[in-house]
């Protein structure tokens, strides 16, 4: 693995791809990239209202099209939405571009990760634990697919931050 390419750190809401993945930008003297962010500041409106007025399957292009810009850069570390599993070609231009990891955790660490938080437009109604629980049981082959596991549960972001490094040398 030669040290331009990108690292993209893939997982469900919750698994920590946003704390690790700018921890271990600065380690590693990368450039951090979280597509959400990217995404809002682009469309200059919150990932709710661009599932609210303008549909998840526009979400979904709209990440799509961002996976095929980053794949042609180097040199980053990269955090997806959680459903970017979805759309299969988004694995294969990641996986092309760089080191691809799937953080993982379960559903009890993720609540207790996404409990307060209010931009989760997928979390948003009904009880939090068995929505994630839904939604992770519909995913779950999609991110079993990733050959690079990282299990987050129990571990601070520095714990995890180590255990990408000692994937990517
Ligand atoms: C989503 C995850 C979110 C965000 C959107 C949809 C998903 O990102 O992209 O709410 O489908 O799992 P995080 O994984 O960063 O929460």
């Amino acid at each position: 693995m030669s040290r331009g390419k990108n690292i993209v750190l893939l997982g469900f809401m919750g698994t920590g791809k946003t704390s690790v993945g700018k921890s271990l930008a600065k380690r590693l003297d990368m450039t951090f990239v979280d597509m959400d962010d990217v995404i809002v500041q682009r469309e200059g409106k919150s990932v709710s209202d661009i599932f609210a007025q303008d549909g998840e399957s526009h979400f979904r292009q709209l990440e799509r099209n961002l996976v095929q810009e980053l794949s042609a850069e180097s040199g980053k570390v990269i955090a997806p939405g959680g459903g970017i599993v979805l759309n299969p070609d988004n694995i294969s231009d990641f996986e092309s571009s760089g080191l691809v990891i799937c953080l993982t955790a379960t559903p009890e660490t993720i609540l207790d990760r996404v409990k307060d938080d209010k931009h989760r437009p997928l979390l948003e109604e009904g009880d939090k634990l068995e929505k994630i629980k839904s939604i992770l049981d519909k995913r779950i082959d999609l991110y079993n697919a990733i050959s690079r596991q990282l299990p987050t549960d129990g571990l601070s972001v520095d714990d995890v931050v180590d255990n990408v490094i000692e994937l990517y040398r």
